[in-house]
Parts: C-alpha cells; sequence; structure tokens
C-alpha cells in the first residue's frame, strides 16, 4: 500500500511514524496510545510533546499521573530530551497532576486548559488516561466526561496523546477508545530467541489512510524508533 503523505499534517517526529500515517496526525485529533507496562508509553509521549516544541515550534502541554516530574526529566535526558530547558524557554509545560474524586476532576480538566493557555499549547499529552479517570465513580461519569474532554480539545483545535495502561494480554476496550480518532497500540512479545521486543500498531486513526501492520520498536539513543517491518 502507498500511502500519500500530506503537508498539512501535524508531525509526531517520531522516528518512522509520520509515514505511516500520510505524514503526521490531523490537528485535533485525539489519540490514545495503549500498552502493556514498560511498553514505551511515557518515552513516546514524551518524544511527541518534545519534537513539538523542539522541531515544529509548536507548544505543548504534558501532564502526568504517573511519574514524579524530577525522575520524569532524568529519565528522558538519556534519550538526548532535554524537557526541563524546554520548560525554561516556556515552551513546554510539564504537570504533576493528581488523580482526584468526584469534583476534583472536572478541576483536572481546568487546570489543563488554563495551563495550555498559558504556553500557548497546541499539543497536550496525558500520562496516563488510566489514572487521570480513576477518580471518577461511575461509568457514567467516566463516559460523561470523556465525552466533554474529548469535544472541548477538539473545539480549542489541540491535539492530544493520551496513555492507557492495559494489563498482559487485554485490549482494554472502554469507552475512551470508542471516542478517541485514534488507537496506537504497543505490545511485547517474545521472540524466537526467547528476547522480550516490543511492536507497534494502529488500530485505528479516522481520516487517515494508516499503516495496519505490525511494526517493531527499538528503544533508540533518540527515543522509540518504528521500524517498516
Ligand atoms: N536508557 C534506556 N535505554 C534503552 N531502553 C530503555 C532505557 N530506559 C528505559 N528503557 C526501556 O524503556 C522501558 C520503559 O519505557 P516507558 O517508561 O516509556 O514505558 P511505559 O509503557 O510508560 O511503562 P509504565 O507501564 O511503567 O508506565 C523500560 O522498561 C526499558 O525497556
Ligand atoms: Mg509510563
Amino acid at each position: 500500500m502507498v500511502l500519500v503523505e500530506s503537508s498539512l499534517r501535524i508531525k509526531t517526529g517520531i522516528s518512522g511514524l509520520d509515514p505511516l500515517i500520510q505524514g503526521g496526525l490531523q490537528q485535533g485529533d485525539f489519540v490514545l496510545l495503549v500498552g502493556g507496562i514498560g511498553t514505551g508509553k511515557t518515552i513516546f509521549s514524551c518524544q511527541f510533546v518534545y519534537n513539538a516544541a523542539k522541531l515544529y515550534n509548536e507548544h505543548a502541554v504534558y501532564a502526568t499521573f504517573e511519574e514524579d516530574i524530577n525522575s520524569l526529566k532524568t529519565n528522558m535526558l538519556q534519550f538526548g530530551m532535554d524537557l526541563g530547558s524546554l520548560e525554561k524557554e516556556g515552551k513546554i509545560k510539564l504537570m504533576d497532576l493528581e488523580a482526584l474524586e468526584g469534583g476534583g476532576m472536572g478541576a483536572n480538566v481546568e487546570t489543563l486548559l488554563g495551563a495550555l493557555d498559558d504556553v500557548k499549547g497546541k499539543r497536550l499529552v496525558v500520562d496516563s488516561l488510566t489514572a487521570f479517570l480513576s477518580g471518577a465513580q461511575e461509568k457514567f461519569d467516566y463516559s460523561f466526561l470523556m465525552h466533554l474532554i474529548y469535544k472541548t480539545l477538539k473545539r480549542e483545535g489541540i491535539t492530544t496523546l493520551m496513555t492507557v495502561s492495559t494489563p498482559q494480554g487485554s485490549n482494554g476496550l472502554g469507552v475512551e477508545e470508542f471516542i478517541a480518532d485514534g488507537l496506537f497500540q504497543l505490545e511485547s512479545y517474545v521472540n524466537e530467541h526467547m528476547e522480550l521486543k516490543t511492536r507497534f500498531i494502529i488500530r485505528k486513526l479516522r481520516g487517515t489512510e494508516h499503516s495496519r501492520k505490525y511494526h517493531n520498536i527499538a528503544f533508540a539513543p533518540n527515543g522509540i524508533e518504528i521500524y517498516k517491518w
């Protein structure tokens, strides 16, 4: 299949990814990055924010519920991503959020929108949506909140990537996966040499002719690289 690339696309800059999705995402896309433990969700999502600010001059917000900001910065330096200096330059905002209960969830949404406003951000990462929504008590809250987040970000033209942690062997199909415009998946598997490997597949991306193959990935010196095969 030959994928036609478009110059109007929002480039991720993640090595090997853009050619698989017609050159990038569409502005306002809401994409979930689903994967089991240690499959590279955090590294991938940091690359999305880092590349935005560093390569494409698009400001971004990175909100984590999972890791301490200082350890995140130190870990990402190993992949050549200096998040701290981009933060000092006012190009990105790193936020450490807590999964709050009940009304606190709406407050978190407000906090995110405020932060996007502060840095004039056009891209948002939430790592992870699983933790973010863990404060939702009822199924109704959860679904309502998901629709609200989706509509608000879409209206503002914010291109969003949220990670979702899935237990081994689960596809984790929740309401968020039906709402999202895109579903990217990272999966661990054991190859014939008994090595633990990770592969990547695009399950869906609305409005885009995308690869439907599994692609091997590597944790390379500059972060995750996605291979053709
Ligand atoms: N410096 C490094 N060089 C190569 N690979 C690394 C390096 N640091 C981490 N890794 C790999 O990256 C994995 C962690 O990536 P990451 O934190 O992005 O995964 P994750 O999916 O977010 O995990 P979690 O489920 O814990 O949130 C490690 O398990 C390891 O395999
Ligand atoms: Mg993580």
